[in-house]
């Protein structure tokens, strides 16, 4: 179902009201991994996968919400809004309305129809687009407007203070500013962005190995623990390194010794990251597809060996992919521990590249990956 109409008339045959309807992207991250919660750099694209959420009022005092991909309703009571997940699917939804309600505006009774095809658990950001899509669908329903980075901090806060994920803010800012054939590096510390034109000729191939991945699960805390571990023992000789987007590869080599092991190469590859992600983004302005390809194969070994965030299947997927014509860079993308590959591919070899990629993958770890030639695409907004 990509057509919002349809999303339209299947709300309105279950709500008896025509809804307003609102779209919000996934995202793909083509490097910077783990460094948004470090307050360094990012460089995502919003792709062509997206929720739909369509919203109309109520007069019951209810908050209805029915998710098409699950073939279930939920109902709440607007007045006695539940303040922690639940382990539902909807708990991104009433997240979303609960810090609304923790903005101090009253949230009235709706209903709320969701519809998505961002494969779920895949490191493509579905759950910021669930959180982007409904925060939209609310803002209409009760007439806020919050600049766009903003909404993003407060859909973060759904995930943070009402899902329990610690995650950064990066899904949620590329999820509402996106734009078509655009990458996007954004400073996590003010969170100003510019734009990187991604040029015509090169497609993005996200490769999924099947492995599922979870933010809320206890890696991704754990990486951030060890990471805020690393950034203590620094912060003990200079004090103004507040996150270690202030670090640098010297105080390792300095105060690397009073970390734990791990702790070190967590810090390794979020202050080495950072230098990558700025560095990635000059290449993409300027043209120099090479270089962007050799940061994203560093990249990635830096986050599959020192923040061990990889898996065999998913550092398969990046060496099996190598040495196949038309390949620009490849890399683990999104959170860790299993999901998809994206890979920059020239778009003249863009379908025969995930062809013998999927072969390859299936002949190696014996299973079928899910390949998808995606293009950088707008961020949240209202459809007709
Ligand atoms: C997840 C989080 C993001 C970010 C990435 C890793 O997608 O939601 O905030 O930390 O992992 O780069």
């Amino acid at each position: 179902m990509h057509d919002p109409g349809q999303l339209g008339s299947l709300h309105l045959n279950r709500f008896q009201l025509e809804p307003a309807v609102f779209a919000a992207p996934g995202r793909v991250n083509l490097i910077g991994e783990h460094t948004d919660y470090a307050e360094g750099f990012v460089m995502p694209a919003a792709i062509n996968f997206a929720t739909l959420a369509g919203i109309s009022p109520r007069s019951d005092g209810k908050i209805a919400i029915y998710s098409e991909n699950f073939h279930e309703e939920r109902t709440f009571d607007a007045a006695a809004l539940p303040v922690k997940r639940s382990g539902h699917w909807s708990d991104y939804a009433i997240g979303v309305a609960y810090v609304f309600a923790g903005e101090g505006y009253r949230i009235p009774g709706f209903s709320l129809s969701l519809w998505g095809d961002v494969p779920l658990g895949s490191g493509l950001s579905s759950s910021a687009s669930v959180e982007v899509a409904t925060a939209l669908a609310i803002e209409s329903l009760i007439g806020a407007s919050y600049p766009g980075p903003l909404l993003a901090r407060l859909c973060q806060r759904a995930e943070n203070q009402f899902v329990g994920a610690s995650s950064g803010i990066m899904d949620q800012f590329i999820s509402i500013h996106g734009k078509e054939n655009h990458a996007l590096l954004l400073d996590c510390r003010d969170l100003s962005y510019k734009m990187a034109p991604i040029p015509d000729r090169v497609a993005l191939v996200i490769a999924n190995t099947m492995v599922k991945h979870s933010v809320a699960g206890g890696d991704y805390p754990t990486r951030r623990r060890e990471s805020e571990a690393a950034c203590a023992v620094i912060a003990r000789h200079r004090p103004e390194v507040k996150f270690l987007r202030d670090a640098t590869l010297e105080d390792l080599e300095c105060w690397g010794h009073e970390m734990e092991p791990k702790a070190l190469m967590r810090a390794r590859h979020i202050i080495s990251e950072n230098l990558r992600t700025v560095a990635a983004a000059d290449a993409l302005l300027n043209g120099d597809l090479k270089e962007l390809g050799r940061l994203m194969a560093e990249a990635h070994w830096s986050y599959s060996r020192d923040f061990e965030a990889s898996c065999v299947e998913a550092d398969a997927m990046v060496e099996l992919a190598a040495d196949l014509p038309g390949l620009i860079g490849a890399r683990l993308t999104g959170g860790g521990f299993g999901g998809c590959t994206v890979n920059l591919v020239e778009r003249n070899e863009a379908e025969a590249f995930a062809a013998k990629l999927g072969e390859r993958y299936a002949a190696r770890i014996g299973i079928i990956p899910e390949m998808h030639i995606c293009r950088a695409s707008a961020g949240a907004h209202r459809v007709a």
